[in-house]
């Protein structure tokens, strides 16, 4: 299939690129600065989904694009870059008479009042389904991998901090997934065609609240940490500190954690019967990220997205 990835240079869309080539696939990729890509794709578009006019060159001959773009990096306006871009994109591949898109997005429920951040990430998918391609979607809480701005917190906190002051949050619970997993899912469901036009949640194979997602990620990493939950600290309070000790944009870790109040775990898992793989332990999912074992290679990878590897 001829395919295009979004966010290619980012967390999830470079270790996308290279398990789509493995599995077959003609990839193409589209970024901001095309003279900065340095992955294995075939064919690189540069423009910027945010100014119309610019990336829709990328689509052109293009079966199924991931849309894997946030702006939570320009500050305090992402959610309404964010739309702007989810118009654009959907306007584009729409006309471009492309047959799916594949988004990932955030879990939570939107009744429990989802924070901006999670908001903006369901607000996108409204939008993108609202195309005239068959949408899938796959909703995801934190994302454990080397780079990937949510556990990046949480393991400059295990490494700076022996003891943490928390508000309530610590008790929320939240379903991590390992970067291998969502990989295997996102090139997974380009095979399946029951999962076009639909929604899916995604998650590993346990359910942590973020106080024991911490103490066991200090665990692996071999730190003390005491954690001490008081009820006066509000959520703003502690993005304040986390500013302090750990070196994540503020654009990017203020958003993340006013969104650690809200619960986002897996309700529904038909993806684990479409999709059938091996789910990776949260523990080995750490040890990955933290660099104490290296990541599948694609032999690994082929057999738990049950596909054959390229001879
Ligand atoms: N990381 C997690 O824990 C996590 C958890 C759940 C869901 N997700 C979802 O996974 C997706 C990817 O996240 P990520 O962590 O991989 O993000 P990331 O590492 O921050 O990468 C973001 C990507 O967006 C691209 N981008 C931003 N603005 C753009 C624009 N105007 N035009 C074109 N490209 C633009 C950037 O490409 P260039 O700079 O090359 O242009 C970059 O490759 C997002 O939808 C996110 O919500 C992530």
């Amino acid at each position: 299939m001829r395919v295009l990835v979004t966010g290619a240079t980012g967390f999830v869309g470079s270790r996308l690129v290279p398990a789509l080539i493995e599995a077959g696939h003609d990839v193409r990729v589209l970024t901001r600065d095309a003279d900065g890509y340095d992955g294995p794709a075939g064919e690189v578009c540069e423009g910027d989904i945010l100014d119309a006019g610019t990336f829709e060159h990328a689509l052109e001959g293009i079966d199924a694009a991931y849309y894997l773009i946030h702006s939570m990096e320009s500050g305090t306006d992402f959610a309404a870059r964010d739309r702007r871009a989810a118009h654009n994109f959907q306007r584009a591949a729409s006309e471009a008479g492309i047959d799916r898109v594949l988004y990932l997005g955030g879990l939570g429920e939107t009744r429990q009042g989802l924070s901006e951040h999670l908001m903006s990430r369901r607000e996108v998918e409204t939008i993108l389904a609202d195309g005239s391609y068959d949408l899938t979607t796959l909703r995801a809480a934190i994302i454990v991998g080397e780079g990937s701005s949510s556990f990046a917190m949480v393991e400059q906190l295990v490494h700076r901090l022996p003891v943490m002051i928390t508000p309530k949050w610590v008790r929320t619970e939240c379903q991590p997934i390992a970067i291998a997993d969502v990989i295997a899912y996102l090139v997974g469901c380009l095979d399946v065609p029951e999962t076009a036009g639909d929604t899916f949640e995604i998650g590993g194979p346990e359910v942590l609240t973020y106080r024991e997602l911490l103490e066991r990620t200090a665990g692996i990493a071999d730190r003390s940490l005491f954690i001490l939950p008081v009820p006066v600290l509000s959520p703003k309070l502690s993005a304040y500190w986390v500013d302090l000790v750990t070196d994540i944009p503020k654009a990017v870790a203020h958003p993340l954690i006013l969104g650690l109040k809200n619960t986002v775990v897996v309700d529904d898992t038909r993806i684990e019967e479409l999709v059938p793989i091996e789910r990776t332990d949260f523990t080995t999912a750490v040890e990955r990220a933290l660099g104490q074992q290296t990541e599948p290679d694609s032999a690994e990878r082929a057999e738990r997205a049950q596909i054959e590897p390229e001879r």
